[in-house]
């Protein structure tokens, strides 16, 4: 496969510098300093923060933990990689460039972060710097220019082939972690016995992953960040949620499955939510607008507790009534790529003017129409959250509400079930299905 990404990159490189070279001439400027950033430290403590390269960086080059290094580019001529590789005997330093990515650059050793400026344009030019204020080195303080920031990140959407190759591959990854995780559910283990088969088979650590693990037990699927492991083994194994990703090369994925113990109320339920997710990935593709697939969720989810017997209401009435959203409290999904959520999900344009969310759904994070390309993911769920419940048994529809029922349903938690899928002009790609289905 590296074969293959060392086929890919060329091209890649060429369409990040395309977009960046826009980018620059859209807000005005005539050369980009794109920073990896800076190692920070804890307050009043000598202990360093998790370090983890800045997006629009790792856009350019596979170094996902390369501190004090930039991306220098100026139109017309080769991106420059001023890559720090400073003299440390404390940590084991970077190892000098290597891997498919090097000829596309040429490359500046430095030993020192503060010699990077040696290799900057005069601080005099019209310079974009794209970092935290931190990442300062002498005279060149980040501007972050809004305008070249906005077609940066609008432009990311659209994934490039290599882009594409990387998040098969971090599916690949979590999907293994995914198959460890359900086998440990089924055995019985605690939360965290199940984490660690998960790292363990993706081959990552904690901090290695695009997100904190969400491993959930029992009433725990319910949270809908849940972000303990417990260490003790529940009396019952009920229900099962993982939300777990893995990286390649700085591309994550994100992907949730719910399991269940054979109950037949609870294995309806999930069913029910496995045809919907079907229903609306096979709906992403260029030109469907995404905030109506938020909404057509609604409608299928609320289908599925009429159908459940669980509310006693027409689709249509839960989801004029807020009702569905008692039961399908967050966003369809969002954006993917180089951060789980990626960024300009509400961009209208390279401006970076934004979409609103639909009124009443103040959780999406995604206002776009799809375009060929795009990554997004797709994550109905339907939970049994008592602080959500209460405001249903104190309103009007309480009276619609099957409550032995849900009060049964409320010791399973919740069910979200979360693929990655790229839209075409045609077939959607499922990239989460298609890992599955590999083994
Ligand atoms: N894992 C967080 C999310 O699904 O958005
Ligand atoms: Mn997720
Ligand atoms: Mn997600």
């Amino acid at each position: 496969m590296s074969e293959r990404l060392a086929e890919l990159y060329p091209n890649h490189v060429a369409s990040v510098v395309a977009r960046a070279e826009r980018a620059l001439a859209f807000g005005d400027c005539d050369h980009l300093l794109l920073a990896s950033g800076r190692e920070q430290y804890r307050f009043l403590d000598d202990r360093p923060v998790a370090f983890y390269a800045h997006p629009p960086f790792k856009a350019f080059v596979p170094l996902t933990s390369q501190t004090d290094s930039w991306i220098v580019l100026t139109p017309g001529r080769k991106p420059v990689l001023v890559y720090c590789q400073p003299d440390d005997y404390w940590h084991l330093p970077p190892a000098p460039p290597h891997g498919y990515w090097v000829e596309q650059f040429d490359i500046r050793v430095i030993r020192k972060p503060e010699d990077a400026v040696q290799h900057f344009p005069p601080p005099g030019d019209r310079l974009a710097i794209i970092g935290e204020a931190h990442d300062a080195v002498g005279a060149y303080v980040p501007n972050n220019p809004p305008r070249v920031l906005s077609s940066l990140h609008f432009s990311r959407s659209a994934k490039t082939e290599y882009e594409l190759a990387c998040m098969r591959l971090a599916q690949r990854r979590a999907v293994r972690g995914h198959r460890a995780a359900e086998a440990a559910f089924r055995a019985c283990g605690s939360e965290i016995d199940i984490h660690r088969a998960y790292l363990e088979a993706t081959s990552h650590n904690d901090l290695d992953l695009p997100y904190g693990n969400i491993v959930a037990l029992n009433e725990h699927c319910a949270v809908l960040h849940y972000q303990y492991q417990r260490h003790d083994r529940p009396a019952e194994h009920r229900s099962f949620l993982i939300d777990a990703g893995a990286q390649v090369h700085g591309y994550a994925s994100d992907i949730t499955r719910t399991y269940g113990n054979g109950d037949a109320e609870f294995s309806a339920l999930l069913a029910g939510v496995e045809r919907v997710q079907q229903q609306l990935c096979a709906k992403v593709r260029a030109g469907q607008n995404y905030p109506l697939l938020h909404i057509e969720a609604h409608h299928l989810l609320a289908g599925v507790l009429a159908e459940q017997d669980i509310v006693r209401m027409s689709a249509e009435a839960m989801v004029a009534e807020g009702v569905s959203s008692v039961f399908f409290p967050h966003g369809l999904g969002h954006p993917i790529g180089l951060q789980v959520h990626d960024v300009a999900g509400f961009h209208a344009n390279e401006a970076g003017d934004t979409i609103p969310r639909p009124a009443g759904h103040p959780y999406l994070r995604m206002t776009r129409t799809l375009e060929e390309n795009f990554v997004v993911t797709i994550e109905p769920g339907l939970y049994f959250i008592p602080m959500l419940l209460a405001g249903l048994k104190a309103g009007a529809h309480a009276g619609a509400v099957n409550w032995r029922k849900v009060e049964h349903l409320t010791r399973f938690g919740g069910i979200r079930i979360e693929d990655e899928v790229r839209a075409t002009s045609g077939e959607p790609e499922n990239l989460t299905r298609d890992a599955f289905a590999a083994g």
